[in-house]
């Protein structure tokens, strides 16, 4: 096998818990590939996700819902290659962990087998999530849960969309959280929650939040790769702060190239073998 050894990595599920108590902020982000994995290793991220927004920035599809076991799997191996410091989480997709605990390991198992990763995510807070977090747990599988919005349930959701702003929202955030961290989850993704309710969880856990859209009183922000960079130029929510603009830069490259393909510019002799 090809992959790494978890011996040569050097942030575990453990450091993240130091990181809290020593208060400093975590840095997640996304990658789906070999390349950006380094980049982003090397740029100093704490933690690389192969999050199932692959289905959509890579994919192309409308949501994650589509996108399976093998497609994550595929990449993850990939993002894996790239990685060196970085604690490597890769997200169980849609219905390879709700239907059935057995299958929830057995997924998860393949995921931690065959890509080298360090962990999975998995999306929810039900009672029944909470005990397929102890299973995972039980069998040495480290699980990182996300609340609030959860893309999966996208659906009976109504959108994307805050969660937690209804009467008793944070208090049913707060106690799905507290769940989770019982059942041995080592992190938690809160995405889109109001700050004030991130802020209370993440005061309430011994565990750290990662949020995505929850202020700034989690212990680590997590974005999509491609928003950030701002690849992705048609996604603009609230949250989102973009460091760079590449999809412009990469219309005006290739553009250029290509007028210069066509004007006969390039190739030139300093790109031509004697
Ligand atoms: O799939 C993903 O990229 C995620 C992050 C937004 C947290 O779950």
């Amino acid at each position: 096998m090809s992959v790494q050894s978890a011996g040569t990595r050097s942030l575990t599920t453990t450091s993240l818990r130091e990181m809290k108590r020593r208060e400093e902020k975590i840095a997640a982000i996304t990658a789906y590939d070999y390349l950006f994995a380094r980049l982003v290793d090397e740029a100093g991220a704490d933690v690389v996700l192969v999050g199932d927004s692959l289905a959509q920035v890579v994919l192309g599809y409308d949501s994650t819902l589509p996108v399976t076991l093998d497609d994550m799997i595929h990449h993850a191996c990939a993002v894996r290659r790239g990685i060196k410091r970085a604690l490597l989480v890769v997200d169980l997709p849609f219905l390879t962990y709700q239907v059935s605990r057995e299958e929830a390991i057995r997924n998860a198992g393949r995921v931690l087998k065959e890509t080298g990763a360090a962990a999975v995510k998995l999306e929810g807070g039900s009672d029944e999530m909470a005990e397929t977090v102890r299973a995972l747990v039980r069998v040495g599988i480290p699980v990182m849960g996300h609340l609030g919005f959860t893309p999966q349930s996208v659906n009976t959701m109504g959108g994307s969309r805050v969660q937690g702003r209804e009467q008793g929202g944070g208090e049913r955030l707060l106690a799905e959280a507290k769940a989770l961290e019982e059942a041995g989850a080592f992190s938690v993704v809160l995405e889109l929650v109001p700050g004030p309710v991130a802020e209370s969880v993440t005061a309430a856990l011994e565990i750290p939040t990662i949020g995505i859209g929850a202020g700034v009183g989690c212990d680590g922000q997590v974005l999509v790769l491609h928003d950030m960079l701002g690849l992705n130029d048609g996604f603009r929510p609230r949250f989102l702060r973009r460091y760079a603009e590449m999809a412009a830069t990469t219309r005006e490259a290739v553009g250029e190239y290509v007028r210069t393909v066509r004007a006969g510019e390039y190739p030139a002799p300093e790109h031509t073998f004697e």
